[in-house]
């Protein structure tokens, strides 16, 4: 059983996932273009797992006997300043999504649906390690600057990221760091 006032707060989260999935496939395209590999991989890695936080909340609708609403896609944006700017946008983007899903908690709470407040004990800890990340890649590009030869290196130090996010899917420790 789902109140209705959290059933409509879930439903705007899964817009909410689905526009941060399509802004991440614009980055990455965007990234691509540039020729930043390492950023490119980073981007088309997070925009399915933002797919994925949507496909958790529909499922779980639908099992709670809710109906799960698929929402209509706002366009992304395509083109960005800097890989600077791109990164700023990401972080901003993050912030509002935990925030949202701080709101969706503390509502689940006041209606004692024990459930959810369960179920979104996951994207809780997953907003944590996201913002987290994010924050740690523009203290590098910080450190190592702009221009030609800084992007290079932001770069590598991207695909070093996508290397250790490989290794720890493989492992599963992301899988048990999330729970
Ligand atoms: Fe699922 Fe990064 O928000």
């Amino acid at each position: 059983m789902i109140s209705e006032k959290t059933l409509n707060v879930l439903n705007k989260q899964i817009a909410l996932e689905g526009n941060a999935s399509a802004a991440y496939l614009a980055m990455a395209s965007w990234c691509e273009r540039q020729a930043l590999k390492g950023c490119a991989t980073f981007f088309y890695d997070q925009s399915a797992e933002e797919r994925m936080h949507m496909m958790k909340i529909i499922h779980y609708i639908n099992e709670m006997d809710g109906c799960a609403i698929i929402p209509e896609q706002a366009k992304p944006r395509g083109e960005y300043d800097s890989i600077q700017e791109l990164f700023q946008i990401v972080y901003k983007q993050e912030k509002s999504v935990t925030a949202a899903i701080y709101n969706l908690l503390s509502i689940s709470q006041e209606e004692n649906d024990h459930s959810t407040t369960l179920f979104l004990q996951w994207y809780v800890a997953e907003q944590r390690e996201e913002e987290s990340q994010v924050r740690s890649i523009l203290d590098m590009i910080k450190l190592i600057g702009s221009g030609g030869q800084s992007l290079f290196f932001i770069d590598q130090e991207v695909e070093k990221i996508n290397q250790e996010r490989l290794k720890e899917e493989a492992s599963g420790e992301e899988y048990n760091q999330v729970l």
